[in-house]
Parts: structure tokens; C-alpha cells; sequence
């Protein structure tokens, strides 16, 4: 985004004010905010106390070893009695919880409450078989389908920390998290439909296995659900079908509490190294703030809203808004499998139609390609069912955003701007639905009980009308505890950078605007955002790197009109493969086809530049603002900090000539 289009940005004045009935109605008022500053630990405990504790905590906050913080010490409970069992012994067994809608378009499959409990239990009983113990580790790989709801729930409730890859990675992806975690267990499936074909993943989990193997570690047990009915090779002493052990395992199944610190999972993300980072989730903290946003963000009504989150359960808004909040809320949900656009490209609008949908939560990538696609597709589609509609992942254009209300919304819905993180947990910047006068493409204001600034270089916060980086300034119930295994890089990652002002830094930059509200703007480090997925530069440039004929690559995001950032890589290649008489024609296609095994599709580069040399300063650092000029088409920037530069003529000049 460039200076000019911000300032633009920054003189929004649009207003959009919640419509009277929910305000009157809203789960949490504007007293909330004057309520959580009083006393911001009081405030966290009350929303500690919507869910049920085996055993009450002795305090709210251990804040004695900063940054490690311990929340509700000496509370013990379990997460997914919380999300199922407690609804059904309060009489909800009937409750819908999961209105299942599969890719093939007659596919689909409703869960009670009941149901849930039954399956999660049996799926408990089954882990336990299989030898899977409180505080063991497990991976699941799998598409949206019920069982991975299942399979998340079982670990939880036998106190087994696991880790969902996205089943968009690569087995090498998946490899190197299974081994950094130590996964004792996979759970994944022969695979999952995509577009209509069945597309395979137990392959993947098999060469997965293989990595781990090599650098020395060994999965125990396979467990497979079958959804697509494809082939796949089978390892008698590893992989064992989830309708042999589950299906006749018992419905019963006591769950333990365990304490408010027991490691609940694990979401890996891309950090500024090559080395994607573990984030570790606690259990009462976590699950607390899950669903009290949950709840106060959407202003959810469990008894009449129907809900739909378009994440997939692989990544953290998966977990804390498909499977965590809304479950521990009781609330009744879809789950969708497939993509937004097939068999047809009204597919979202025809389920918010047919399952009455009310909060409908998704992402400003998906909402920028259906503005393209135009109006008349959601206008063939009863969707006045709609009453709050929630974005997240990157920041959303003011075009979109009102979009969004105006065509989706009917002009009726609140939009809430949802800003967060993996590490974060749960939603930490965002307006109200009954409170905020929404305002296009503003985050607005951190929620109650947290407190979030925008702060210079020197860590002082900035005035109306500036910009700075943005920090939370005090601990919060679902902030990651760790980076797994790795303490050091964890303070290093987010609190060395304002140290002694005990600010944690998101890596994001932001600005407030004359009003004082907050716009995120951004990753400020070599991370990416990419259609609301997070890439590391690092990541891509060692995949590159890792390619026999790659010399050296460097790899900037660029501004991409539908995906918010593209991957555009600059690479200089080997000698042995630019020798005379060796061809290089589908080179760029071979690297991209590279990138993408070893990390995933959502990594390919959008285009790959050969290059001589890259622009490097005097103590050999890659100019990446200069690579990002070339990349993003403008004028090259200052260059008199290059070694040589001459380079970035060298470098234009081939740009000029590639495609
Ligand atoms: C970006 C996703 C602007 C931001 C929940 C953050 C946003 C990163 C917003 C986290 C938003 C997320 N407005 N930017 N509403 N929400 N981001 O870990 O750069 O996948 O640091 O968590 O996405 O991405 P992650």
C-alpha cells in the first residue's frame, strides 16, 4: 500500500451505525470497556466464569516471569467437556452443532450435540487403544470434514496436545512439523474432494513419515478415516482405518479435568526464519477468551444464530472460530468442505440461503473475488437471514468493505473488522456489533480487557494521525505461552524488540487516524500475507535455495489486487546451469513447481525473475524495498546505499524483457 492511497484511506468518513434492535439486544455493552480498565483481571475472571471448572482457579494472573504468563493457576477443567458434554447435560442434546455440507453437493450430514459427545468419545476411547496418552502428541491432517472436528475434541478431552496442518502443505511441510512436534499419532484420511475430483492425502502423511523417520523420529500409529474411497498404500504395522477402532470403540467416556496450563495445541506459522514456528495454546486461558470474543464479538444468540466461519480448521481462525469458540458457546454452525466457487459460483451464497444463516465470518480475499465476479451472483440468493458479518486475515479495502455490507449484507449487518493473530488466540482489535459506529476498513479500537498502541521506534505511543507499530501492552488470557520447544526464540520473536517497556510486538504496523481509531496496515517484517495466509520470506528463499541449479533467491511480497500480497522471486542461478548449450526454457515453471512441493501451493511465487545479481548493501544485505520497486513496477527507489549500482539496471532491464 503505498503513502498516498493510505492518507486516502485515512480521510474515510463513511459511518455506519448498529442497527437499533441489536444494540438494544447486544451481548456486551459500551459499559464493558470502562468495566475492563477498572480492573482488567476482575473483567477476565467473569469471562473465565462462563465455562465450567472441575476445580476454581487460586489466581487470575501469574505475571511473576514475564513474558511467561500462567492464567487461572491451580484451575483445572476440560476443553471438550466444555464444548459438548456440559450442553448436552444442560438439556441441548438435540441442538444441531454441526450443519456438515460436503463438496459433492448431496453430501451432507447434521451432528447434534449428543451425537458430538458420543463420537468425540468414542474417538477419546479409541486414542487411548492406540496407546495415545495425556501429554502425548498428535497430528491431524484431514479436510473439513466432522471427523476432524472429532479428532481435535478426543485429543483435547485425553489431554494430548496436537497440531492441525493445513492439508494444503506439502508432506515436506508436514514432515518437518511432525518431527519438530513428535507427533506419536496422525490422524488424516485417504483424502478429500476438491473441485469435484478426489484429491489424495494419505501419500503425503506416508512421506511425511519418512522425513520424520530420517532425522530420527518415528510415528507410532495412522489413524485413516475413509472419505473418498480412493487407493492408497497400506502399512499393517502403522496405519489402522478410523472405522475399525472408532466406529466399535464405546460411546462412553469420563473426561478428566486437567490444569488451566496443560498444553492444549500447537499451530505452526511462518515467523521472519526459514524455520516455521510452533505457537503454543494453553487450555483455560485459551478456551476463556475464545469464547468470550466469540460470543461478544458476533454477539451470539446460541439458541437462534446459525453461524458459518469459511476458515479451514488447518489454521488458528479454524480452531478458535470453528472449533473452540462457538462449541465452547454452544452455538449451531456449518462446516463446508469445499471451495467457495464450485460446482457453481453462488455455492457460499446458495448455503447461507438454504442453512438461514445469521453471522457469517470470512476473509477480504474471498469478498475481493466476488466483487469481481459481480453482483448478480449473490442477488440470485435469499440471504436475509444475515445479521453480522465478520472479516479477518489482512486488511479489508474500504470498496470491500462496503461491498461486503451492501451486497452481502443487504445494507442491514454490521461488519466487524477482526484484527489478530495465531500467537494472539483470539480477536484483539475490533468494533462491537451493538456498540461501534463501523467505519470501512478501520479495525477501531481493542476489545475490552485488552489494550493494544501504536508506538514510534522508541516504544512511545504515537498521536492521532500517525502511524507506529503496533503492541499489546499487557498479558491476555489466550496469548501463546511459548514457541515449542524454544523459549529463547519466543522472548527474542516478540518481546525483545520493546523490552523495556514489556511490550509484546505483533509484527504488524498501524495507524491512527484523527479520530484515534486504528488501522492495521501490515506486516512491517519479511513476512507476507497472502490471500490472509501467512508466508515467510525466509521460507521461500531456503526452498529456492534448496533447488540443485538455485545459486541464491531473494523473495519480496508484492501489492496484488486480489490476494492482498503476491510472492515474487528474484533468483540468480548456478553456473553449472547457465553453462553454455544447457537450456533453460520452463525453468521458472520447474522452480515454482519446486517452491510448491516443498512448502505447498499457497507458496508458488507469482512470477520468478532470473537475475545476475541481486542488490545488496555494502555489508551484504539484499535490498528487498528495491527488489519490491522492480516487483511492484514502479521506479526504483534510492539506490546509493548499494554496493554497486549498477545492478538495478541490470535487474530492470531483464524485467523488462520477462514475462
Ligand atoms: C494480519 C490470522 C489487518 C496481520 C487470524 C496479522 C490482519 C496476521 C487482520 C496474522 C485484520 C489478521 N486487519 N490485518 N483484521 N487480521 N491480519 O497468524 O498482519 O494467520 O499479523 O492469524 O494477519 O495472521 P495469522
Amino acid at each position: 500500500m503505498t503513502e498516498e492511497t493510505l492518507s486516502n484511506l485515512l480521510h474515510e468518513n463513511r459511518r455506519f451505525e448498529p442497527p437499533a434492535d441489536l444494540a438494544a439486544a447486544a451481548n456486551v455493552k459500551a459499559d464493558a470497556y470502562d468495566a475492563a480498565a477498572a480492573d482488567r483481571e476482575g473483567f477476565w475472571a467473569a469471562a473465565a466464569d462462563r465455562l465450567s471448572w472441575a476445580t476454581k482457579w487460586d489466581r487470575v494472573l501469574d505475571w511473576d516471569n514475564p513474558p511467561f504468563a500462567k492464567w487461572f493457576v491451580g484451575g483445572r477443567l476440560n476443553v471438550a467437556y466444555n464444548c459438548v458434554d456440559r450442553h448436552v447435560e444442560a438439556g441441548l442434546g438435540d441442538r444441531v452443532a454441526l450443519h456438515w455440507v460436503g463438496e459433492p453437493v448431496e453430501d451432507r450430514r447434521d451432528v447434534t450435540y449428543a451425537e458430538l459427545q458420543a463420537e468425540v468419545s468414542k474417538a477419546a476411547n479409541a486414542l487411548t487403544s492406540l496407546g495415545v496418552a495425556t501429554g502425548d502428541t498428535v497430528a491431524i491432517y484431514m479436510p473439513m470434514i466432522p471427523e476432524a472436528i472429532f479428532a481435535m475434541l478426543a485429543c483435547a478431552r485425553i489431554g494430548a496436545p496436537h497440531t492441525v496442518v493445513f492439508g494444503g502443505f506439502s508432506a515436506e511441510a508436514l514432515g518437518s512439523r511432525i518431527e519438530d512436534f513428535k507427533a506419536k499419532v496422525v490422524i488424516t484420511s485417504d483424502g478429500g474432494y476438491r473441485r469435484g475430483a478426489a484429491s489424495p492425502l494419505k501419500p503425503a502423511v506416508d512421506e511425511a513419515r519418512g522425513i520424520a523417520s530420517r532425522s530420527g523420529h518415528d510415528v507410532e500409529k495412522v489413524l485413516v478415516v475413509r472419505r473418498t474411497g480412493q487407493d492408497i498404500a497400506w502399512d499393517e504395522s502403522v496405519d489402522v482405518w478410523w472405522h475399525d477402532v472408532v466406529d466399535s470403540a464405546s460411546p462412553e467416556h469420563t473426561p478428566e479435568p486437567f490444569d488451566a496450563e496443560h498444553p492444549l495445541f500447537v499451530m505452526y506459522t511462518s515467523g521472519t526464519t526459514g524455520k516455521p514456528k510452533g505457537i503454543l495454546h494453553t487450555t483455560g486461558g485459551y478456551l476463556t477468551q475464545a469464547a468470550f470474543t466469540h460470543w461478544e464479538v458476533f454477539d451470539l444468540k446460541p439458541e437462534s444464530d446459525v453461524y458459518w466461519c469459511t476458515a479451514d480448521i488447518g489454521w488458528i481462525t479454524g480452531h478458535s472460530y470453528i472449533v473452540y469458540g462457538p462449541l465452547a458457546n454452544g452455538a449451531t454452525q456449518v462446516l463446508y468442505e469445499g471451495t467457495p466457487d464450485f460446482p457453481e459460483r453462488g455455492r457460499w451464497w446458495q448455503i447461507i440461503a438454504e442453512k438461514k444463516v445469521t453471522i457469517f465470518y470470512t476473509a477480504p480475499t474471498a469478498i475481493r473475488s466476488f466483487m469481481k465476479q459481480g453482483q448478480e451472483i449473490p442477488d440470485r440468493h435469499d440471504m436475509s437471514s444475515l445479521r453480522i458479518l465478520g472479516s479477518v486475515g489482512e486488511p479489508i479495502n474500504p470498496e470491500a468493505y462496503v461491498w461486503y455490507r451492501h451486497v452481502i449484507g443487504g445494507d442491514r449487518t454490521p461488519v466487524v473488522d477482526t484484527w489478530w493473530q495465531t500467537e494472539t488466540g483470539a480477536i484483539m482489535i475490533s468494533p462491537l456489533p451493538g456498540v461501534t459506529a463501523g467505519k470501512p476498513g478501520s479495525a477501531m479500537t481493542a476489545l475490552p480487557g485488552v489494550t493494544a498502541e501504536v508506538v514510534s521506534d522508541e516504544g512511545v505511543a504515537v498521536p492521532n494521525g500517525s502511524g507506529g507499530y503496533l503492541v499489546l501492552t499487557s498479558p491476555w488470557p489466550s496469548m501463546l505461552r511459548t514457541i515449542w520447544g524454544d523459549d529463547e526464540r519466543y522472548v527474542d520473536t516478540y518481546w525483545s524488540r520493546f523490552r523495556e517497556e514489556g511490550f509484546y510486538f505483533a509484527g504488524d504496523g498501524a495507524k491512527l487516524d484523527e479520530d484515534g481509531d486504528l488501522w492495521v496496515l501490515g506486516r512491517v517484517d519479511d513476512v507476507m500475507n497472502v490471500s490472509g495466509h501467512r508466508l515467510s520470506t525466509t521460507e521461500i528463499e531456503s526452498a529456492l535455495v534448496s533447488h540443485p541449479k538455485v545459486a541464491e533467491a531473494a523473495v519480496v511480497g508484492a501489492t496484488d489486487p486480489d490476494t492482498g500480497q503476491a510472492v515474487v522471486a528474484f533468483v540468480i542461478l548456478r553456473e553449472t546451469a547457465t553453462a553454455d548449450g544447457v537450456d533453460l526454457t520452463g525453468i521458472e515453471k520447474e522452480l515454482s513447481d519446486h517452491v510448491r512441493s516443498q512448502i505447498g501451493p499457497i507458496a508458488k511465487p507469482r512470477q520468478i525473475m532470473i537475475v545476475p545479481e541481486l542488490p545488496k548493501t555494502r555489508s551484504g544485505k539484499i535490498m528487498r524495498r528495491l527488489l519490491r520497486d522492480v516487483a511492484e513496477k514502479r521506479e526504483v527507489g534510492d539506490t546509493t546505499t548499494l554496493a554497486d549500482s549498477s545492478i538495478m539496471e541490470l535487474i530492470s532491464a531483464g524485467q523488462a524483457t520477462s514475462t
